[in-house]
């Protein structure tokens, strides 16, 4: 564990536990950080979907790593959702880590994409992400030190048609956490992203990677890993993560190749995506 965690734990036993608050945590990425940080002897507030196995992961990880842990479940899309989960955090929890994970992806033609699709991604991937920070601001500036860790994606380092939406949707959690990290610079509470490449964390996402064939499976990497690599570096403080050696040559490609050559490039790969897949 981080030596300024154990400091944080150390002068914080007296008013009570600390917990991280892990959104999305049943399984795929955020199932792998709710298990990184329970390894680190961290308390665990895990939130997903309800019936998707929640009691049981908080029930298994409270007992194999001696935890205190507890689950809210709720549907992130959903208006009230977040209010409802903010009341239960802070009725009875000190927070001093957030994570936020959950989103959903996918490859659509824009203009042919149910509206529902778009108003779910915009609510789970933006809404939820910004309001559940900002409401849990007030808690984790109340520490002496605080983490917040967005999860973004390698989609956000360029426009990408046919995944218009998505990666829109994760330059949206790239600027609001490099600008909160500026924000926050004088505060005890320090914000960072993380832009993981591809992951086969469920089916629909494992068949869409072997869709790029070797360019996909070359940046694959599994969620434990992505998961301890980021908490590791969000415990050194770094406000900028990209795991994987061939995740940062794409960034740095991204950064270099001008738009007007890597857009149609990158977007035909995403459009035969969407035929080779049918979704
Ligand atoms: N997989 C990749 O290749 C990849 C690459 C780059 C970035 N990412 C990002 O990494 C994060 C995790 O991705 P993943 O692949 O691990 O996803 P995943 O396997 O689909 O898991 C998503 C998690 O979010 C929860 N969730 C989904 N919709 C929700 C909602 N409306 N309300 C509350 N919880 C909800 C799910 O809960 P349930 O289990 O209850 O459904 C699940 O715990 C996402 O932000 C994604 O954009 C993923």
């Amino acid at each position: 564990m981080a030596k300024n965690i154990q400091e944080d734990k150390q002068q914080e036993n007296n008013t009570g536990p600390l917990f991280a608050l892990v959104t999305g945590a049943s399984r795929g990425l955020g199932k792998a950080f709710a298990t990184e940080l329970a390894k680190q002897n961290i308390n665990l507030l895990l939130v997903a979907l309800p019936g998707d196995g929640l009691p049981e992961l908080c029930g298994s990880l409270k007992k194999e790593y001696n935890i205190k842990c507890d689950y809210f479940e709720t549907d992130l899309t959903e208006k009230n959702s977040i209010a409802d989960l903010i009341k239960w955090a802070l009725s009875g929890f000190r927070i001093n880590i957030l994570i936020n994970n959950a989103g959903m992806g996918g490859s659509r033609e824009f203009v042919t994409a149910e509206t529902e699709y778009l108003e779910n991604m915009i609510a789970l991937n933006i809404r939820a992400l910004t309001l559940i920070t900002h409401q849990l601001l007030p808690e984790l500036k109340s520490h002496k030190k605080a983490w917040i860790l967005n999860v973004s994606s390698i989609a956000s380092f360029s426009p990408i048609g046919y995944k218009t939406i998505y990666s829109a949707s994760k330059v949206f959690v790239q600027y609001l956490t490099r600008g909160l990290y500026q924000e926050l610079k004088d505060t005890g509470v320090f914000a960072s992203v993380v832009h993981p490449g591809p992951m086969a964390t469920n089916y629909q996402v494992a068949e869409r990677i072997d869709c790029h064939g070797v360019f996909g499976k070359l940046g694959l990497l599994s969620p434990e890993y992505v998961a301890h690599r980021s908490i590791k570096l969000l415990f050194k403080n770094k406000s900028l993560i990209i795991p994987g050696w061939f995740n940062h040559m794409c960034w740095f490609v991204m950064k270099t190749v001008p738009i007007r050559i890597r857009l149609p490039i990158i977007s035909r790969r995403f459009k035969k995506e969407l035929t080779d897949t049918k979704q």
